[in-house]
């Protein structure tokens, strides 16, 4: 056996790719499906997309290779995470669309526990915030207002499940409900320090505790897929939520280590080793993977608004035609005009966690045009990448000192932002070869647990740089640029306050 099929189910789309015995890749499937609104500020997916677009791409993608399934050692899977299914035990049917990470829906949940003062005991478990971001109000939220849901969840007739689990059981025929460490650590329920559910947390929430999957190592047996869906019955021997999947493909194994992953929004994960770090700084605390029943601790930050700027120019004010033609525009920016977009088109994340805040544009004149708001866009990201790096330095340091940043995701090809990413945070930035680093930390979660890839340490050793950026600004000009970024943000706030 040779490959591995590794499964990327995103927000906007569904990959399906198959490494080699080398983990190179071999070929990859892609189909996008339809993002659903139906009130300001709500985002959900129809299940039915989800499953369909996950058995479609896999097989599309064993059709392209040309690959002999008896060939594929086992599948990994990667999934968008805290967006949450809840489905019938027996009939298997979804109870409502899946309610996205994005969505603000539970809002109100979450004031209410914060009011009551619950938000530092769910810190103190869970290591993340009261915020409808995570999966555990959004349960909350459907038992409560789906007809009949909270008799039906109280009776043992519903599952949940973030998408890795609901594809787990969709992939087995009905036969695993499980999931991984840092799925389970996204769901607002799990206790990331003793390694279980939170039966106060769950008690709190008003969720039983049997809807609940099994939680397992990221590299670790979770079934094998129905015989006829591919064509054989494939093991299932790896998971992991995609930013954490990003940060074992980029080999972010040591503490200090540390990845951003440049999407629709940015998810920056610091490896903390064996200490879960409770952050000062609204950032919070993850697991980054579990190996051997090991789990390893992350500080993340996150940004829910990266790539989405580029779509802004692209959808909202179409001053490009696709997404590769911002960085040549803002080339042909005007030096030192000083504007300063600050993109909270939905709220602004980490480390501000603050949901009410919108979008705001500063220093405009008469000779500002798309060229120096495509500038202003591409800057953000760097800006908003200083405010995270800024706040995990403040709660924590390697014992080694300084790292460098690894990046990936789709805004990671342009030269022109990550240079200028560079230069804002004043550390060298690590472009790596492989363009696919969260298929890849799941592929390789299945293929070392299956024995065709290496282990840890001979896994890192195969990690290859394209390219390394280095800070090129003046020191001063760097300071100024920064605190007018942080005059612009504060008055954004304020505006929107
Ligand atoms: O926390 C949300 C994150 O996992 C979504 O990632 O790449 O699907 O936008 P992505």
């Amino acid at each position: 056996m040779t490959h591995i099929l590794a499964i990327d189910q995103g927000t906007t789309s569904t990959r399906a790719i198959l490494f080699d015995d080398k983990l190179g890749v071999t070929a990859i499937a892609q189909e996008e499906f339809p993002q659903h609104f139906p009130h300001s500020g709500w985002v959900e997916h129809e299940v039915t997309d989800l499953w369909a677009t996950t058995a479609g791409t896999c097989r599309a993608v064993i059709e392209k290779a040309g690959l002999d399934v008896e060939k594929i050692a086992a599948i990994g899977i990667t999934n968008q995470r805290e967006t949450t299914v809840v489905w019938n035990r027996k009939s298997g049917q979804p109870i409502h669309n899946a309610i996205v990470w994005q969505d603000r829906r539970s809002a109100a949940i979450c004031e209410t526990l914060r009011d009551e003062g619950h938000e530092a005991l769910f810190t103190k478990v869970t290591g993340l915030l009261v915020d409808p971001y995570f999966s555990g109000t959004k349960v909350k939220w459907l038992l409560d207002n789906v007809e009949g849901a909270r008799a039906a969840a109280e009776a043992g007739e519903l599952m949940f499940g973030t998408v890795d689990s609901y594809l787990i059981w969709k992939l087995t025929g009905g036969k695993v409900h499980a999931t991984d460490a840092t799925n389970a650590a996204r769901t607002l329920m799990y206790d990331i320090r003793k390694g279980c559910w939170s039966r106060e947390i769950c008690d709190l929430l008003g969720i039983p505790m049997d809807m609940l999957p099994e939680v397992r190592d990221c590299a670790a047996d979770f079934g094998t897929t129905r015989p006829d869906l591919f064509g054989r019955a494939i093991p299932i021997l790896g998971v992991a939520g995609d930013q954490q999947a990003a940060t074992i493909g980029q080999a972010c194994f040591t503490p200090g280590m540390l990845k951003s992953t440049y999407g629709t929004g940015c998810f920056a994960l610091m490896n903390t080793g064996d200490t879960p770090v409770v952050s000062q700084n609204r950032l919070l605390t993850t697991i980054a993977y579990q190996l051997d029943g090991k789990p390893s601790y992350a500080l993340e930050g996150s940004i829910f608004v990266a790539g989405a700027a580029v779509q802004w120019l692209r959808d909202g004010l179409k001053i490009i035609r696709e997404a590769g033609e911002s960085q040549r525009l803002a080339e042909e920016a005007k030096d030192g005009q000083g504007i300063i977009m600050v993109p909270a088109f939905t709220g602004l994340g980490a480390p501000y966690w603050d949901a009410e805040a919108r979008g705001a544009i500063f220093g405009l004149s008469r000779s500002s045009g798309p060229a120096e708001f495509a500038r202003a866009a591409l800057q953000s990201v760097g800006f908003q990448t200083r405010d995270l790096l800024e706040a995990m330095q403040r709660d924590w340091r390697a014992p080694e000192g300084d790292a460098v940043l690894r990046v990936d995701g789709g805004m990671s090809a342009s030269d022109w932002t990550m240079q200028f990413l560079s230069d804002i945070i004043g550390t060298a930035v690590d472009r790596p070869a492989c363009q696919e680093t969260t298929a890849m930390g799941a592929a390789w979660l299945a293929g070392s647990r299956a024995g065709i890839y290496p282990d840890q340490d001979g896994f890192a050793r195969m990690w290859q740089i394209d390219r390394q950026f280095t800070p090129q600004m003046a020191p001063d000009l760097r300071d100024s640029q920064y605190a007018a970024w942080q005059r612009a943000v504060q008055a954004t706030r304020m505006f929107s306050a």
